[in-house]
C-alpha cells in the first residue's frame, strides 16, 4: 500500500519545497557575494572597547578557553554570554555532557544528517554548497549554537587519509569554489562557519605531532587558496587552529600562519579557535594569535589560556593589551552573530520537511556513475520480476561515527527502505547481507601494519548470496566501507576494500552476469579487480538522511545522476603523489616533496592512468560541447575577466545535468606548471535533444602563479591554453588566449 503514495512524495520533493528548485536551474545562478549578510561588523569598536575596560582580567581570560567541552565563559554582570560552538561538518552533534564526551541523554537534540565533505564535492555545485550551508547553519541556530565547527575542507593529498570523507577535494579551485559559498551560507544564520582546519592538516597519522615541510608556492596555490577565499570572499568569522606543525611550530603557535598571513595579510578581524586539545604553550600561542583554547580533558582551569595566562599577565610575559585583542575578536563576533543582544537574531529551525529536501537535493546530484556498458541502468523494470538486493551497505546507516562527525538524526532512509518503497509490488526484493564487518582488535591492528578488518568472507553469507543472484532478473550489490572504517584519528592502511567484498562481488557476478555493483564511501578503494568483472558501476557517499532515496532515484532513473569525482581513484596507491614521492606519512616529520602536483595534476604530468580520473561521472545521457569562443583572443589584462561561451548540447533522450570544466594550460612557460589546472567549471542543465548557450568566466588573476621572489601572485604573459572538457581527461575542445 505505501508504494503507492511515492509518485506524491517526489512530486512533492520535486515541485513545492524551496530547496527543490535547483534540480531544475542552472547552477551558479547568482552571486553569493551579494548574500553576505553578516560579514564580521566593525560598527561597536567603541562599545567593545568601553566593554573591555570594565572587564577584570579573570573575566576576560575566561572569555578565551573553554568552560566546558563546548563553550567559553560569558559575563553575567555585563551582558555577555557564553560563546557556544557545535560539531560539525555532517550535521550539528548531539549534545554532550558540558565535562567528559558522555552524551548529555537529551531527547530534544535530533538533527538532520547532511551528505559528506565528498559529497557536496561531488555535486560540483556552488548553489548545493550554499544551500548546505544555510541549511545546516539554521539547524546550528535553532540548537542556539554560535559556532559552527564547519567547514572542513583540507586538501585531499593521500587517497588513504581518514577524514578524505569530510573534506572536499584534491584541487584548490574547486574547494574554494565550494567554501566560500557554504561559508555565506551558514553565516546568513547569525552563527559563526568556523573553518577547519587551518592549515596542512592532510593526515590523521601522528597530527598532533607531525610537522608539516611545503615550499611556499605549493601552499600559496593549494593548500590556502580555500582558507583565503573563505576569509576574504566568504567573511568567514572564525577558524579552526589545526593540530599539526608548520615549519617548526604547532599550528596555534604559528605566528607566520595566524598573525602574518591570516591576520595581517589576509585582514581577518575574527577568531582563530584551537582545534580540541591543541595547544601547547600560553604566552606564544596569544603572541602569534591564536585567541581562543578549546578541548583540554580534564580540569578546565589546567587550560594554557586558563590561570597560566593570568599568570604571563602578571609576570609581564604577556602584555594586558594583548589579552584586551583576543577578547576584542570575540566581542566583535558575538555583535556580528547578535548573540550579545539577541532581540533581532534570526530563528533557525531544524530537522524540517525543507532541510530533508535539501539534504535530498544534495545527495541527488552527488551520486556518481562510473560504468554503465551495458546500459543496465536506469533499472529497467520493465523486465524483472525477482530484484536482487546483496550487501550490508544496502541496510547500513551512516550518520554516527568519525568523533565530532556524528549525527543523531531521526531520519536516515537506507538504500534497501528506498527501494522497497519506490518499486512497485509486483516486483520482489530478496536480500542476503553478503559480508559482515568485522575488525581486528588493537593487537592485531599493530601486526597487521595498521589493517583494521577482517576481510575473509563467511562462507554461509556467500552462499547465501549467490543463491539470492541466481534467482534474480537483476542483482544490485552494495558494498564500499562505512563510517567506522573511515574514520578521524587514523588513516587507512592500503586502498583494499573491507570484509572481503571484492570476492563476494565478483562470486556474484559470476551467479549472475547483471550485476550492478553500488559502492557507498567516502574516499577512494581499490576498485581494480571490480571495474573487470563488471560492467555497471555506481558511486554513493556517506549521503546523509536521504542518501537512500537519492540513490535508489538514481537506480531507478528518476534522477539523472551529475556527480563528479573530486578526487582521482588511482589504480594503486604508489601512482598518488604522496606515496609516490615516499612521502607520506612521515614521523616527526612530512615533507610534502610532490609540490604543487596535488591530485590530478601529478598524473598529468608523470602520464599516469588513474582508474577514473578527476572530475570524471557519467550520465544517463551524453553531451557535446560545440562554438567555444572567448570575448577576445588578445590583450588580456591581468585585471580583465575572460569569457568563455559555448553551446552545451545534449544528445540523448534524457534531460539531465552535465560539468563543464575548464582546465588552463601554458606551454611556453618559464616557471614549473601543471599539465593543467581547473580554472572555470558550470553545472548545466539541458533538456534531452536540445542544446543551450552558457558562458563560464575565468578571472585572469586566476591564471597567476605564486611568485616566491617578489612573494606575490604573478600572471604570466602570453598564450594559454583553455581546455574545455567534462572531466580532468575527456575534453572537448579548446581554445587559445593571450594576455599582454
Ligand atoms: C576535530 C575537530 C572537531 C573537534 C571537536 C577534533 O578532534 O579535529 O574537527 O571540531 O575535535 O569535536
Amino acid at each position: 500500500m505505501k508504494r503507492k503514495f511515492k509518485p506524491i512524495t517526489l512530486v512533492f520533493f520535486i515541485l513545492i519545497l524551496p530547496g527543490c528548485k535547483s534540480m531544475r536551474s542552472t547552477s551558479q545562478s547568482f552571486d553569493y557575494k551579494n548574500n553576505i549578510t553578516n560579514p564580521i561588523t566593525l560598527d561597536h569598536e567603541n562599545e567593545i572597547t568601553d566593554l573591555i575596560s570594565k572587564l577584570t582580567l579573570e573575566e576576560k581570560v575566561g572569555m578565551l578557553h573553554g568552560n566546558s567541552k563546548f563553550a567559553t565563559e560569558g559575563v553575567k554582570r555585563l551582558g555577555i554570554p557564553e560563546l557556544t560552538m557545535t560539531d560539525g561538518p555532517l550535521g550539528i552533534r548531539e549534545e554532550i555532557s558540558r565535562d567528559t564526551w558522555k552524551p548529555r541523554g537529551c531527547t530534544d537534540d535530533f538533527a538532520t544528517f547532511y551528505p559528506a565533505g565528498g559529497a557536496i564535492a561531488a555535486t560540483w555545485n556552488p548553489d548545493m554548497a550554499y544551500a548546505f550551508g544555510k541549511s545546516i547553519g539554521s539547524e546550528a541556530r535553532d540548537r542556539n549554537k554560535d559556532v559552527l565547527l564547519a567547514p572542513a575542507f583540507n586538501i585531499i593529498r593521500t587517497p588513504l587519509g581518514g577524514r578524505t570523507y569530510e573534506y572536499f577535494t584534491e584541487d584548490p579551485f574547486l574547494n574554494k569554489k565550494l567554501a566560500v559559498p557554504y561559508v555565506i551560507g551558514v553565516q546568513e544564520n547569525d552563527v559563526s562557519a568556523c573553518i577547519k582546519h587551518y592549515a596542512v592538516n592532510n593526515q590523521e597519522t601522528n597530527r598532533g605531532t607531525v610537522d608539516v615541510i611545503v615550499d611556499e608556492r605549493t601552499l600559496r596555490e593549494v593548500y590556502l587558496p580555500a582558507f583565503h577565499d573563505a576569509v576574504v570572499e566568504g567573511k568567514a568569522s572564525s577558524i579552526m587552529g589545526a593540530y599539526n606543525k608548520f615549519r617548526g611550530d604547532y599550528l596555534n603557535e604559528n605566528k607566520y600562519l595566524l598573525k602574518d598571513i591570516l591576520k595581517d595579510q589576509w585582514n581577518f578581524k575574527g577568531v582563530v579557535i584551537s582545534d580540541w586539545n591543541a595547544v601547547h604553550s600560553t604566552a606564544k600561542s596569544l603572541k602569534s594569535g591564536l585567541d581562543i583554547e578549546m578541548g583540554t580533558e580534564v580540569n578546565f582551569e589546567n587550560y594554557y589560556f586558563a590561570q597560566p595566562l593570568i599568570d604571563a599577565v602578571k609576570n609581564n610575559e604577556v602584555a594586558e593589551s594583548e589579552v584586551d585583542e583576543s577578547v576584542r575578536r570575540v566581542l566583535r563576533l558575538m555583535y556580528t552573530i547578535k548573540s550579545i543582544d539577541p532581540t533581532s537574531r534570526k530563528p533557525g529551525s531544524r530537522n524540517t520537511a525543507a532541510h530533508l529536501a535539501d539534504a535530498y537535493n544534495i545527495a541527488a546530484e552527488a551520486v556518481v556513475l562510473l560504468k554503465n556498458e551495458k546500459q543496465l541502468l536506469p533499472l529497467n523494470l520493465k523486465g524483472i520480476k525477482k530484484l536482487g538486493v546483496i550487501g550490508a551497505n544496502s541496510t547500513r546507516k551512516y550518520s554516527l561515527g568519525g568523533y565530532g562527525a556524528g549525527v543523531k538524526t531521526k531520519t536516515e532512509i537506507t538504500p534497501l527502505e528506498a527501494l522497497k518503497e519506490k518499486i512497485p509490488s509486483h516486483i520482489q526484493i530478496i536480500y542476503a547481507e553478503g559480508y559482515k564487518e568485522k575488525y581486528l582488535n588493537n593487537d592485531e591492528v599493530k601486526q597487521n601494519l595498521g589493517k583494521k578488518t577482517v576481510n575473509q568472507l563467511d562462507q554461509s553469507l556467500l552462499a547465501e548470496a549467490k543463491m539470492v543472484a541466481k534467482e534474480s532478473d537483476v542483482v544490485l550489490i552494495f558494498a564500499g566501507s562505512n563510517r567506522d572504517f573511515e574514520s578521524e584519528a587514523a588513516d587507512r592502511a592500503d586502498l583494499e576494500l573491507p570484509f572481503g567484498q571484492v570476492e563476494l562481488i565478483k562470486a556474484v557476478k559470476e551467479v549472475n552476469p547483471k550485476t550492478i555493483a553500488v559502492l557507498i564511501a567516502g574516499a577512494p578503494y581499490d576498485l581494480n579487480e571490480i571495474n573487470s568483472n563488471i560492467s555497471t558501476l555506481v558511486w554513493s557517499w556517506f549521503n546523509g538522511s536521504e542518501g537512500g532515496n537519492a540513490l535508489a532515484d538514481v537506480l531507478l532513473g528518476n534522477v539523472n545522476p551529475s556527480g563528479k569525482l573530486p578526487w582521482t581513484m588511482p589504480k594503486k596507491i604508489e601512482d598518488s603523489p604522496a606515496h609516490a614521492t615516499n612521502s607520506f606519512p612521515g614521523t616527526d616529520k612530512v615533507e610534502y616533496k610532490e609540490g604543487i602536483l596535488v591530485g590530478y595534476r601529478w598524473f598529468d604530468a608523470k602520464r599516469i592512468e588513474p582508474l577514473y580520473p578527476f572530475g570524471y561521472g557519467l550520465s544517463y545521457t551524453t553531451f557535446n560541447v560545440r562554438n567555444i569562443q572567448v570575448d577576445k583572443k588578445k590583450n588580456y589584462k591581468a585585471t580583465d575577466t575572460l569569457q568563455v561561451s559555448m553551446d552545451v548540447q545534449n544528445t540523448g533522450v534524457k534531460s539531465g545535468k552535465e560539468v563543464i570544466q575548464l582546465y588552463l594550460s601554458k606551454a611556453d612557460s618559464k616557471i614549473e606548471r601543471s599539465v593543467k589546472e581547473l580554472k572555470g567549471f558550470k553545472k548545466v542543465f539541458v533538456k534531452a535533444n536540445s542544446s543551450r548557450r552558457i558562458n563560464i568566466n575565468i578571472p585572469i588573476k586566476e591564471f597567476a602563479y605564486y611568485n616566491v621572489c617578489k612573494s606575490d601572485w604573478d600572471v604570466e604573459s602570453g598564450e594559454y591554453i583553455i581546455h574545455v572538457g567534462n572531466s580532468s581527461r575527456n575534453m572537448f575542445q579548446k581554445v587559445s588566449v593571450t594576455v599582454d
